[in-house]
C-alpha cells in the first residue's frame, strides 16, 4: 500500500498516533551517544530508543538489569544534544520503578529534567498500573513494553518466543489494553507470535512497535548496532542486518595498524 507521508519537522508523541491512524509505519531505533544519534536522526528515523539494552551494547553486561538511572541520564543527554527531529524515548532502568509510584515518579523526573528525553519507556503491566499512572498524572509521556521484557529474565530463564500459550496471550492482550486505557503514547512488543502482535495492533488506537513481533504491527525497532553488523555473535531471526559493520571495522583496525608498523601512516601530505 503507497501512503501519502506527512512530514514531520519534529517527532511528538501526537504525530505518532497519527502515524498510526493514517497507516503509516513508524521507525524506532536505539542510540546512546552524540555521534551516533546525530547519524540516526539526520537518516530521518522517527523515535530514538535510550534504551537499557545500553546495559549490554556500551557496558558489556550480560543483561540489562545493572545499567543504573545516572548512566541511562548520561546516555540520553549526549542523544538528545544530537537531535533535530526524532522523539527520544528513554528506559527507566530495573529497579527505579517497580517497588513503589512515588519512586517510580521520581525516576522519571529526573530522566525529564536532567537529560531533556522526551518520554519514558516502561516494561510489564498490571503489576506496574499504578507507576504508570503517578507518572502520566505529572505529564510525563509513558511507553510500555510487553511480550519478552529483559529486565525480567531471571523470571523468564531465556529470551525464547513469549506468549504461545493462550494464558499468557490472553494476559497480554489485557495488558496491552490496561496501557492505552491508562493513557500510555505506544507500546513496543517483543518476540511473541506474528499473529498476537496483529491482533493487539488492531485492537489499539495507540502504536504498536515490534521488535520480532511480525509485520502486522505500527511500526519497527532495532538495536543499532546489531542492524548494522557490529555486534556478530547475537543471531535471532528477527534481526536483519543492514551492513557487516564488524568485518569492515576488524579490516580497516588491521589496515591501520599495519600502516602504522611499516610507517605507510602518516606520509607527507598527512603531516605538517
Ligand atoms: O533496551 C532496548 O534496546 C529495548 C529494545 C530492544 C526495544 O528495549
Amino acid at each position: 500500500m503507497s501512503v501519502a507521508k506527512k512530514q514531520y519537522k519534529r517527532v511528538t508523541v501526537k504525530s505518532l498516533v497519527e502515524m498510526k491512524s493514517n497507516g503509516e509505519k513508524i521507525s524506532m531505533l536505539t542510540a546512546y551517544d552524540y555521534t551516533m544519534a546525530k547519524i540516526v536522526d539526520g537518516a530521518g528515523i522517527d523515535v530514538i530508543l535510550v534504551g537499557d539494552s545500553a546495559s549490554n551494547v556500551m557496558a558489556g553486561h550480560e543483561t540489562t538489569l545493572p545499567i543504573t538511572l545516572d548512566q541511562m541520564i548520561y546516555h540520553a543527554s549526549s542523544v538528545v544534544r544530537a537531535i533535530d527531529r526524532a522523539l527520544v524515548v528513554v528506559d527507566l532502568p530495573f529497579g527505579t520503578y517497580q517497588s513503589d509510584p512515588k519512586e517510580a515518579l521520581r525516576s522519571a523526573i529526573r530522566i525529564m529534567k536532567e537529560s531533556g528525553g522526551h518520554a519514558v519507556k516502561v516494561e510489564g503491566g498490571k503489576e506496574i498500573k499504578e507507576s504508570i499512572r503517578r507518572i502520566l498524572n505529572a505529564g510525563i509521556p509513558v511507553m510500555g513494553h510487553l511480550g519478552l521484557t529483559p529486565q525480567s529474565i531471571y523470571k523468564f530463564g531465556t529470551y525464547t518466543v513469549r506468549a504461545k500459550e493462550e494464558e499468557e496471550a490472553q494476559q497480554l492482550k489485557e495488558d496491552a489494553k490496561m496501557l492505552e486505557k491508562a493513557g500510555c503514547f505506544a507500546i513496543v512488543l517483543e518476540k511473541v507470535p506474528a499473529t498476537l502482535a496483529k491482533e493487539v495492533a488492531a485492537s489499539l488506537t495507540i502504536p504498536v512497535i515490534g521488535i520480532g513481533a511480525g509485520n502486522g504491527v505500527d511500526g519497527q525497532v532495532l538495536v543499532t548496532h546489531d542492524m548494522l553488523g557490529m555486534t556478530h555473535e547475537f543471531n535471532p531471526r528477527f534481526l536483519r542486518r543492514y551492513l557487516n559493520m564488524y568485518e569492515e571495522m576488524t579490516n580497516a583496525f588491521k589496515q591501520y595498524s599495519a600502516d602504522v608498523k611499516s610507517v605507510d601512516f602518516p606520509n607527507e601530505s598527512e603531516q605538517y
